[in-house]
C-alpha cells in the first residue's frame, strides 16, 4: 500500500528537482509516483541503463531487514522489528520485556534524530544494543521456542516481497540481508515466508547458544545501525559470491545503512534507495540529499520490484 506524500519541508532546488520527476515521462511509471522523490532523476535512469546493460550476471542486492524488508507498520499498528519479536513470554520475562521498552523510548528517538551525527549516535547505539543483549543473556532464551515466537509475531515483509525474493533466486543474483537486528529471528522470519533461497546471504547480530540450546551471548563484533561499514570490510568483501559483482542495488531505511556497500572492491554502479518511515517532515531533506531514490511511507516492494525487473529484463536475463 502506498500512501501520498505529505507537503514536506525541503529546499527550492529539491522541490523542483522533484517536481520535475513527477511530470517528466519514464520508463519506470513506478518512479512518477508522488511517494517517490529523487534529487537527480536523470542520474538514476542512467545507472538504471547502465545496470541493465551490464546484465544480471554482474548485479547484486544488498538490503537492511528491520523496517526494510520487513514492514514499518501494518493496519495502522508498528509492525515488530526482530529484537521486538523476541519480547514474546515463552522467551522473556514481564521485566525484562519492560527494561527492553523503556531502553527503545529512550534510544529509537536517538537512532532517528536528524540533528545529530553519526558519531555522536555511535557510542549510544553500541549502548543501547549492549544493554539489550544484556538483558537478552538473563533471561536463558532457549532456541527452541525462536519459530514459535515468530510465528505469533505479526511481523510481516513488505507487500510484493516474494516477487522481490523469488526474481533474485530465478537469475541467481545474491541478496545480502545486512541487519543489526538478530540474526537467528532474522532468519526464521524469512524461512516462515518461504523465501530463504540459497542466493540469500545474511550478516546480522547472532546469539550463541550453550551446549542445551540456551542463550549464553552473541557471536562476532557487535553491529548497529552505525557501524555497517566495519561489517561490511569484516564480513561482507570475504564473500565469494558478492566479489566479481560490481553493480549494486541497496536498500535501506537508515542513514547509516548507505554503509552496508563499502566492502564492494570496485563498485561499478550503486543505486541507493531508502524508505524513509518516520518522522518524514523532519528527514525528507537528509534522505533526498544522501539516497538516490526516498520512498516516503510506502509499505510495498513496488518500486523495488519494479527497478529489479527493469535492471534484469537486459541481454542476459533469463
Ligand atoms: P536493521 O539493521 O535490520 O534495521 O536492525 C536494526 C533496528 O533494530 C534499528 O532500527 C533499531 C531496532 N532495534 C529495536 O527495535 N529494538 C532494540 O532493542 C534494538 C537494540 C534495536
Ligand atoms: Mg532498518
Amino acid at each position: 500500500m502506498t500512501y501520498p506524500v505529505p507537503w514536506i519541508k525541503i529546499p527550492v532546488r529539491t522541490a523542483l528537482a522533484i517536481w520535475y520527476q513527477w511530470t517528466t515521462r519514464t520508463e519506470l511509471p513506478e518512479l512518477s509516483k508522488v511517494s517517490v522523490l529523487m534529487r537527480q532523476r536523470n542520474k538514476v535512469e542512467n545507472t538504471l541503463r547502465a545496470m541493465q546493460h551490464a546484465g544480471p550476471g554482474t548485479l547484486q542486492v544488498i538490503s537492511d531487514f528491520d523496517m526494510t524488508l520487513s514492514r514499518f507498520a501494518h493496519h495502522g499498528k508498528r509492525a515488530p522489528t526482530t529484537h521486538n519479536i523476541l519480547d514474546h513470554r515463552l522467551l522473556i520475562d514481564e521485566d525484562c520485556a519492560c527494561n527492553m521498552r523503556k531502553l527503545l523510548k529512550i534510544y529509537y528517538p536517538i537512532e532517528i534524530d536528524p540533528s545529530l551525527t553519526s558519531e555522536q549516535k555511535i557510542p549510544l547505539m553500541v549502548e543501547w544494543w549492549t544493554k539489550v543483549h544484556h538483558l537478552l543473556i538473563q533471561q536463558k532464551i532457549q532456541r527452541d521456542m525462536l519459530a514459535q515466537a515468530v510465528q505469533e509475531s505479526g511481523v510481516i515483509l513488505r507487500e510484493g516481497y516474494e516477487v522481490f525474493f523469488d526474481r533474485l533466486a530465478e537469475l541467481q543474483v545474491p541478496l545480502l540481508i545486512f541487519s543489526a537486528g538478530v540474526g537467528d529471528i532474522l532468519e526464521e522470519v524469512v524461512r516462515q515466508s518461504q523465501v530463504f533461497h540459497p542466493n540469500v546471504h545474511v550478516i546480522s547480530n547472532y546469539m550463541d547458544f550453550d551446549a542445551n540450546g540456551v542463550l549464553r551471548g552473541f557471536k562476532g563484533p557487535l553491529i548497529h545501525t552505525f557501524n555497517k561499514r566495519e561489517g561490511a570490510l569484516l564480513l561482507a568483501a570475504p564473500l565469494p559470491e558478492l566479489r566479481e559483482r560490481p553493480n549494486v542495488l541497496l536498500l535501506g531505511d537508515s542513514l547509516g545503512d548507505l554503509a552496508m556497500a563499502d566492502g564492494v572492491a570496485r563498485p561499478h554502479n550503486l543505486l541507493t534507495v531508502g524508505f524513509l518511515n518516520d518522522q518524514v517532515e523532519e528527514r525528507a531533506e537528509s534522505y533526498v540529499e544522501a539516497f538516490d531514490i526516498v520512498l516516503v511511507k510506502d509499505e510495498s516492494m513496488e518500486v523495488p520490484n519494479a527497478l529489479l525487473k527493469f535492471i534484469t529484463s537486459g541481454k542476459d536475463a533469463k
